[in-house]
């Protein structure tokens, strides 16, 4: 993942007004390329990444080669069954998109309750345009995605607003990353 992650790490790292924030939480981290992109760009920052036990070596590892494991830590955790930690920015690269509807509305819920008030999710992947009209590998992702999971398909920015309202965010906005891939705001 971080091979295919890379591009839309560093653009993430650079273009989110991180100057205003503290600290974040990468859920589903991996191998932690997200964390490590935003850690070595903004040196202010203290970061976790979240995931399963199993990958907390391959987190390790990969933090300390970049030097930072005095600013970035693995959590482990499911976020079926706990709540995500605390942060004032909790991000999710291509997360939802393997889950069915209901699993991306509670995950969302999840990040909401995380936050503070003026906190951020990002939600990042190849979200299709709204009118799934402009961008074929997109859509060719989400036919995918409905293969190769039992409930997951990919969604329009619009989707995803609509989703980050009903659990309550106050503001939404949509940016271009690298590629096929954008990034969701919302603001709690
Ligand atoms: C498709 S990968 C995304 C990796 C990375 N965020 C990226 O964009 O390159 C999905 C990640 O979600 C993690 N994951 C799956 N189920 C999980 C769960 N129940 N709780 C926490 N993490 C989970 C997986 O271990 C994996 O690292």
């Amino acid at each position: 993942m971080s091979g295919i992650s890379r591009g839309a790490n560093m653009a993430i790292a650079r273009m989110f007004p991180w100057n205003e924030q503290r600290t974040f939480v990468d859920v589903g981290t991996a191998q932690g390329d997200l964390a490590v992109q935003i850690a070595l760009t903004n040196p202010h920052l203290e970061g976790i990444g979240f995931d399963l036990p199993e990958v907390a070596p391959i987190f390790k590892d990969y933090v300390s080669s970049h030097g930072l494991s005095a600013r970035l830590r693995f959590e482990s955790g499911d976020f079926f069954k706990q709540e995500l930690p605390k942060a004032d920015v909790v991000l999710m690269g291509h997360i939802l998109h393997d889950w069915d509807l209901s699993t991306k509305r509670m995950l969302i819920q999840k990040a909401f309750n995380a936050l503070p008030d003026g906190g951020a999710l990002v939600v990042y992947e190849a979200i299709i345009d709204d009118d799934r009209s402009q961008n074929t590998f997109r859509l060719l992702m989400s036919l995918n995605m409905l293969i190769e999971t039992p409930g997951g398909f990919d969604y329009t920015g619009a989707n995803c607003t609509g989703w980050m309202k009903e659990a309550g965010f106050s503001t939404t906005r949509m940016e271009h990353l690298v590629g096929p891939d954008s990034m969701v705001i919302a603001i709690k």
